[in-house]
């Protein structure tokens, strides 16, 4: 397999593969091209989730408007920066900075939070705050922060518009953020979820594709867990979800999804998420890492605040302590032969 020049129909019949030759011989191949183009490097980003108020209706999401028996929570600028402040201490290279799309959190109080956590630290900084304007995304740029992340879930424009009710009209809101964020000068993280009810393998190819045509930095992949207080689940598609060509929300297919998108996009920071975490605790992030991943994301949130960011039911390490999440991911590099990153560890150039 040559990396980058695999063809559409070379990656739809991975993707569709069960024969286990192959599928060992893919994973083996991405993490092969892995080692090769970023290294033994796990680069470890301290994640934050700043607040789980939001005005969005996604049909699959857990903290979404809709949701009535969410407590909402918002931290204090004080919480956040003692928070960062932490990640920095633990020897994180990044903070991610995430929330649901929340008006209430400003301009002005993200610009100051940047500043604060670049003031006392050296850690780049992600931000994870949904569909924000322009005038936010440059603003929050040249106060300092470095990364952006918006996973477009879907490249399928028809089964993204079903499942993100009252967006923009646009065709893919999302795909023409990305370019934005790109323009702007962030790092750039898009993303996908797998299993989406509705959702077929040649679509996944597609997505696969964009994500070296849209250049991404950075690209998270998880499988779709059902919420049971949200749209989808709440609503047995049986018609569809029983589609021969529907992707299973299965931890091989995610990993599958991994391994072609480290094969596609070498030298990408690819994360092993949470999610893969839920559906598999004992060993999913450990064989997203020997898929293609480089990239995890201890959850710092304190715990009063972490259980209430249900985006979906279950989710893994929702008890952990800041110290325990990254320990126990510490200790899982050091387990699998692999360093724990130094820096920032911001995207490699193959070419620079
Ligand atoms: N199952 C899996 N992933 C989910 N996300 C949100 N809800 C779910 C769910 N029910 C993912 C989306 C979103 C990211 C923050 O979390 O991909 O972009």
């Amino acid at each position: 397999m040559i990396p980058g020049l695999l063809t559409p129909d070379t990656i739809l019949n991975l993707l569709k593969t069960e024969a286990p030759s192959e599928v060992e011989n893919l994973f083996k191949t991405a993490d092969r091209v892995r080692q090769n183009h970023v290294g033994d490097e796990v680069h470890l980003r301290g994640l934050i989730e700043i607040s789980n108020h939001c005005v969005r209706q996604c049909a699959y999401c857990g903290i979404n408007v809709l949701n009535k028996g969410v407590t909402r929570y918002r931290m204090t600028e004080d919480e956040i920066l003692t928070t960062a402040m932490l990640a920095s201490k633990l020897g994180c290279g990044t903070v991610v900075l995430q929330s649901g799309e929340d008006p209430g959190i400003t301009r002005e109080m993200i610009c100051t939070i940047i500043r604060q956590i670049k003031d006392r630290s050296q850690m780049a900084i992600t931000l994870s705050l949904g569909e924000r304007t322009e005038a936010d995304f440059s603003a929050w740029k040249q106060a300092g922060a470095d990364r952006y992340l918006l996973r477009f879930e879907t490249s399928d424009p028809d089964l993204y518009h079903s499942i993100h009710p009252c967006q923009s009209a646009s065709p893919h809101h999302r795909l023409e953020l990305l370019k934005t964020l790109k323009s702007t000068g962030y790092e750039t993280g898009g993303g996908i979820m797998v299993g989406i009810p509705g959702q077929t393998f040649s679509s996944i190819a597609k997505d696969i594709t964009l994500f070296r045509e849209l250049n991404l930095d950075m690209v998270g992949i998880g499988p779709f867990i059902a919420h049971p207080e949200t749209a989808l689940g709440k609503t047995a598609q049986p018609h569809i979800c029983h589609h021969r060509d529907q992707v299973p929300a299965t931890e091989t297919m995610c990993l599958k999804v991994l391994a072609l998108t480290r094969i596609i996009c070498p030298d990408i920071n690819i994360p092993g998420t949470t999610a893969i975490e839920t559906i598999n605790p004992e060993s999913g992030r450990r064989n997203a890492l020997q898929c293609g991943a480089n990239v995890l994301m201890p959850n710092l949130t304190p715990v009063k605040y972490k259980r209430l960011y249900e985006i979906y039911p279950s989710k893994a390490g929702s008890l952990t302590s800041p110290q325990e999440a990254f320990d126990r991911m510490k200790n899982l590099i050091r387990s699998i032969n692999r360093i724990p990153g130094r820096g920032k560890g911001g995207r490699k150039k193959d070419f620079d």
